[in-house]
């Protein structure tokens, strides 16, 4: 896909929270459609620099042609943000005054069908955001095709915060035993055919929650999460600030308590900001949507 179909969330906060200066140095752990990136060029114009990374080779491809007119000052890179410290130790952004991540998927990897992420598209059932999404090529197919009972509960329950998780992994274990799971499509009328009817009723697609559980395993975006805050930690200058957005109570619980338990960070955002209403009605991706903030001493 060429043109992106993605609406960046809290840009301006996210902008101002980081407190981005005219010659700052910023890494963008998640590029995306590159609204961030854009919005970072120009407040730290005219000499300041971003380096954004992304694991979706496509997300970079996009930004290497919009951002080609911007020259040394911005720097893109295929790799996962969980070794942002070691990129951004190799391109000169060691130490930088702000690192900001955007969690979870764009609406261009949602709309890009040979990724497997839409439960509303048929598509493979992969998942992975790009090839450094994982490091052992795991794939949704893998997980629904070969994992036990026992472990595919844990998995749709802990990562999808799915009530009928039993149910699900019960379906997945009579379909399997049929045919090979094979696509997006299979795995939603496995799902549909397993929860309760009145689970089409409620206000999410009844596959919502278990798609959020496989993408979740497949990336490892937990422990890459994790693993991000850490790094960020490492490349800061004191008084730098990290800005992170998150889509689920699951993510914002782990930026929450990692910004607590450092002991060089400062919380700013005693509770995490949230869009405006505006933004939501506009973008309605957004309502979901928290911002968390804090600064290296
Ligand atoms: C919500 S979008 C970011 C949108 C971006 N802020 C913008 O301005 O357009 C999230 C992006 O993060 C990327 N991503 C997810 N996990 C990642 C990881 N572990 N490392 C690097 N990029 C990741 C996804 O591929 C996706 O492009």
């Amino acid at each position: 896909m060429n043109e992106s179909v993605h609406i960046a969330v809290m840009t301006s906060e996210v902008i101002d929270a980081l407190g981005t200066r005219p010659g700052g140095r910023t890494v963008d752990g998640t590029l995306g459609a590159g609204t961030y990136a854009a919005s970072l060029l120009e407040a730290t114009a005219p000499d300041g620099s971003v380096l954004s990374l992304d694991v979706d080779p496509g997300a970079l491809k996009r930004a290497r042609e919009r951002f080609a007119p911007y020259g040394k000052r911005w720097v893109g890179v295929e790799a996962n943000f969980r070794s942002l410290d070691r990129i951004a130790e190799e391109r000169g952004f060691r130490p930088c005054e702000g690192v900001v991540l955007d969690l979870g998927v764009s609406s261009d990897e949602l709309a890009d069908a040979s990724k497997g992420l839409s439960f509303m598209k048929e598509g493979p059932l992969d998942m992975r955001l790009g090839p450094r999404a994982n490091e052992d090529g795991l794939t949704a197919g893998d997980i629904v095709n070969s994992w036990s009972r026992d472990d595919l509960i844990t998995v749709i329950r802990d990562y999808g915060e799915e009530r009928f998780a039993g149910r699900i992994a019960d379906g997945i274990l009579r379909a399997r035993k049929a045919a090979r799971l094979v696509g997006t499509l299979d795995l939603v009328s496995v799902i549909r055919s397993s929860v309760p009817r009145t689970y089409e009723h409620g206000r999410i697609h009844p596959a919502t929650r278990t798609f959020q559980a496989l993408r979740i395993a497949v990336n490892d975006e937990l422990e890459a999460l994790r693993d991000a805050i850490a790094a960020a930690r490492r490349i800061l200058a004191p008084g730098g600030r990290i800005a992170v957005v998150s889509f689920h109570s699951l993510e914002d619980r782990i930026v929450k308590h990692a910004f607590k338990e450092a002991d060089d960070l400062v919380p700013i955002t005693k509770r995490p900001a949230i869009p405006s209403e505006d933004e939501m009605t506009a973008n309605p991706r957004s309502r979901s949507a928290k911002l968390r903030v804090a600064e290296k001493r």
